[in-house]
């Protein structure tokens, strides 16, 4: 969490100085504007991991510098700050694309809580997986022609004009959310909101509120209002990502919500009516699931209306080189490094031939790394060192130096470089990573946090 650059956005001065001084005891690194116009230029120049913004400003408001900074394509988490009585305007934020909300006055627990969710959040949907991603359009950024991704684009067409709930299957990193995103898009909810939740990602007794929303003093710790992602996703689409992680208890609750349409928030009196599509996905085979007791029956006939199952890549080989283009495209695009890139001919034939544990997620990463390694030049055989990759590195004797016979760090060491390798043999699927080391999903997050492991865990 060090190191971590927010802005705060206020007209107040006072206001100005005290969220400031709150966040820099904490390690945060602050910048301030006064308001929207102000933190729009400034953003414009410098990236910060964080707004926190004031809604009713002079010359420009919460809501004005966020819709414009959507507009401009900026996704930077932007958490509102709105006085009591304004609930709607901070449903509107959450509506434009905002992280959260604070009702004035607040204490420092409650900034806390916040900005915590806001960084789970954002590790959840890596981010620029995510930003790519809504930069699409409905077809773009599903790549594939071969048959079985020709079934599966008739499906998309098939089932995106219905209200139909979806289950998505497949192996970790064969375009789940690709798929998901897309059938969001080529819906007629395309202009509302799609709300991914990871349920492995988010801590199980925090799920239940995530989803459905508390009222304030609905529990301990429940301070304010919040709204779940149910009600963000009205006239929307859900993504249940890794469905059998969700509690099994909290599945039956999740089968009334669907059978009824309607959702309670936690601790609140009435229900609230919504027209939410679900669409759901497991990198489980789902028969498993049930009779593991990870996936509860009744739910799994309630989503699998509509099922699609998305082939490992390889079993369906000739995709590859488009795809291949495709990241090229993407990676020399994202990092400005001009002209693309081709493929010299034995290094498509080499990446033929490898089996892609990883799926479509791991022939990303292997391209982005290939491009680095290249340089610009193009691509060939000792880019990829994908056999090299496997073999693990043979411990070196170290006989002749004296044994550090601390265990704690010693062990740290240990699990970070396991946990490093896991992700790097997964493409960076943290789902994959736990299946390697046979621990579960929340572990590998709680422990990539401990370490401060970000998304480059992977890396070399
Ligand atoms: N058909 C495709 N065309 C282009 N990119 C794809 C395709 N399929 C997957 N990808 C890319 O591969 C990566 C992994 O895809 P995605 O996140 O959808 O996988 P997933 O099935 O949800 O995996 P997991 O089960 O691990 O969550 C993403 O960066 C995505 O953009
Ligand atoms: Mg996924």
């Amino acid at each position: 969490m060090k190191n971590l650059r927010v802005l705060v956005v206020d007209d107040e001065d006072n206001m100005r100085r005290v969220l400031e001084i709150m966040l820099s005891r904490r390690g945060y690194r602050t910048l301030s504007a006064a308001n929207g116009r102000a933190a729009f230029e400034l953003l414009s120049s410098q990236s910060v991991d964080l707004v926190i913004s004031d809604l009713r400003m002079p010359e420009m408001t919460g809501i004005e510098l966020l819709r414009k900074l959507r507009e401009a394509g900026n996704e930077v988490p932007l958490v509102m700050i709105t006085a009591q009585g304004s609930i709607e305007s901070a449903v509107e934020a959450m509506r434009l694309g905002a992280c959260d909300y604070l009702l004035r006055p607040f204490d420092v627990e409650t900034l806390d809580l916040a900005i915590s969710r806001v960084f789970s959040v954002r590790e959840m949907i890596q981010q620029k997986d995510y930003l790519r991603a809504q930069l699409d359009h409905a077809w773009e950024g599903l790549v594939g022609t071969s048959p079985a991704m020709q079934q599966v684009r008739t499906q998309i067409a098939q089932v995106a004009p219905t209200r139909a709930s979806v289950l998505l299957t497949g192996e970790t990193g064969t375009g789940k959310e690709v798929v998901a995103r897309a059938i969001h898009r080529a819906s007629p909810r395309r202009e509302r909101l799609f709300v991914p939740v990871n349920c492995a990602a988010i801590p199980a007794e925090m799920l239940e509120s995530e989803l459905f929303g508390h009222e304030k003093g609905a529990f301990t710790g429940a301070l304010r209002q919040h709204i779940g992602k149910f009600e963000l996703a009205d006239q929307g689409t859900i993504f249940l990502d890794e469905i059998t992680e969700m509690p099994v208890t909290l599945q039956s609750k999740l089968l009334r919500v669907l059978q009824d349409g309607r959702v309670e928030r936690l601790g609140g009196e009435q229900s609230i009516e919504l027209d939410v599509r679900v669409i759901a996905a497991t990198n489980r085979r789902p028969a498993d699931a049930i009779r593991d007791a990870r996936l509860r029956e009744d739910l799994y006939f309630r989503l699998n209306v509509f099922a699609i199952d998305l082939p490992p890549l390889r079993e369906r080989r000739e995709d590859i080189p488009g795809l291949v283009r495709h990241f090229i495209a993407l990676h020399t695009q994202a990092e400005a490094r001009g002209p693309m890139p081709g493929i010299s001919a034995q290094a498509l034939d080499h990446l033929r031939a490898y089996a892609w544990p990883g799926n479509v997620r791991e022939l990303g990463n292997t391209i982005e790394r290939a491009l680095i390694l290249s340089g610009g030049q193009t691509l060939d055989v000792p880019h990829f060192p994908l056999e090299a990759a496997r073999r693990a590195s043979a411990p070196r004797d170290a006989a002749d130096t004296p044994l550090d016979l601390r265990l704690e760090p010693a062990v740290e060491a240990l699990e970070i470089r396991l946990i490093r390798e896991a992700l790097r043999q997964a493409g960076g699927s943290k789902a994959r990573a736990a299946q390697l080391l046979q621990i579960s999903e929340r572990s590998v997050w709680y422990k990539l946090k401990k370490y401060g492991l970000g998304s480059d865990a992977a890396g070399p």
